[in-house]
């Protein structure tokens, strides 16, 4: 047996994001729940988030990013022969996001499945991406990470209603000689599926905060060690650190540990909320856009979220 198109490592060619166009600040959330600015930025660090219209599905947001990161890559639709979404707040069960993006974006009968690994699936997505690549079972591939929150959240518990939101962000990867992307640390504490949960279709989303709190700022940042030694890298050689955006003080809890003095730390959180799948390739499609960082970079990557699941690598910046 030989694998024909196997190829030595995979990369990053081209990210892309979508962001709805409304902004709900959180003066705008305190007129209708108990809360306040001064609690959301000081517990949270959410300034403001984007939430989309009745009328704007995940499978929209997804297409849009799914669009950018294509043209960026310069590659056409025809390129593409798999792509995986991503999410956990698809509305409909079947049929999955992947298969209806593909077929708006014009890419033809490419392989098409979702991923759901909470707001750890963009990681997930991108090491599945990378070995698919190098195994042979895809030549490109596009990973989107999309999520439509506010659809699943109850929007009187203020608990949750000020932390999530909506956006979409995706990669291109393909084939390289030089491998761009790192070996991927993977996990999950099933014994703590409760901590984040939808129940039925008929609920919202729960979290049991402070559980997940103390759990993502004591567990990750050895995780996130561990992707860096599996690529071969120590912390300080890394130029941005873009963990999941589910929390400013989690964010500056695991960068400190991890001791990525001369990275760029991704805090998209401020504008964007928490986009669970999303954050990730939303946070740094914006740091490419605003040149905070470069072609040939290292970042290192990390999600976490409910299953609870996490996910972390290395990857080279296209
Ligand atoms: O994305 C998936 C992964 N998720 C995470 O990583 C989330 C991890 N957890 C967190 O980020 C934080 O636990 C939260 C942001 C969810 C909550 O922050 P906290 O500092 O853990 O607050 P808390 O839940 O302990 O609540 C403290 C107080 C409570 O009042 P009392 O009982 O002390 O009187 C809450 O009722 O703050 C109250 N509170 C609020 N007050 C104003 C809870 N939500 C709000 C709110 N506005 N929106």
């Amino acid at each position: 047996m030989r694998i024909p198109d196997a190829a030595p490592g995979a990369k990053v060619l081209a990210f892309g994001h979508y962001q709805p166009a409304t902004v709900v600040t959180n003066d705008d959330l305190a007129k209708t729940i108990d809360t306040n600015d001064e609690w959301i930025q000081s517990r949270v660090g959410i300034k403001e988030r984007r939430i989309a219209g009745p009328a704007e599905s995940l499978e929209d947001m997804a297409t849009q990013a799914g669009g950018k990161a294509l043209a960026a890559s310069g590659l056409s639709a025809d390129d593409i022969d798999l792509v995986i979404v991503a999410t956990c707040t698809l509305e409909t069960q079947i049929p999955n996001a992947a298969a209806v993006v593909a077929h708006r974006l014009g890419i033809n009968s490419p392989g098409a499945f979702d991923v759901n690994a909470a707001c750890a699936g963009f990681c997930y997505a991108l090491a599945t991406a990378s070995a698919a690549v190098r195994g042979g079972a895809a030549r490109h591939v596009l990973v989107i990470g999309a999520e439509k929150l506010s659809q699943w959240i109850d929007w009187t518990d203020r608990s949750t209603a000020v932390i999530f939101a909506d956006g979409a962000g995706a990669a291109v990867v393909g084939p390289t000689d030089e491998p761009a992307i790192g070996p991927v640390v993977w996990g999950s504490s099933g014994d703590r599926s409760e901590a984040i949960i939808i129940h039925d279709r008929n609920d919202s989303l729960h979290q049991e905060g402070q559980t997940v709190f103390r759990w993502a700022t004591t567990a990750l940042h050895p995780v996130a060690k561990e992707a860096c030694d599996r690529a071969g890298i120590d912390p300080s050689q890394l130029a941005a650190f873009v963990p999941h955006q589910a929390n400013l003080r989690i964010i500056e809890a695991i960068a400190r540990k991890l001791g990525a003095e001369n990275a760029v730390i991704a805090r998209d959180i401020v504008t964007a909320g928490n986009t669970s799948a999303a954050s990730i390739p939303l946070a740094l499609s914006r740091m490419i856009e605003r040149g905070e960082v470069r072609s040939g970079d290292l970042a290192l990557l990390i999600g976490f979220g409910a299953g609870l699941t996490y996910a972390a690598q290395v990857i080279e910046v296209p």
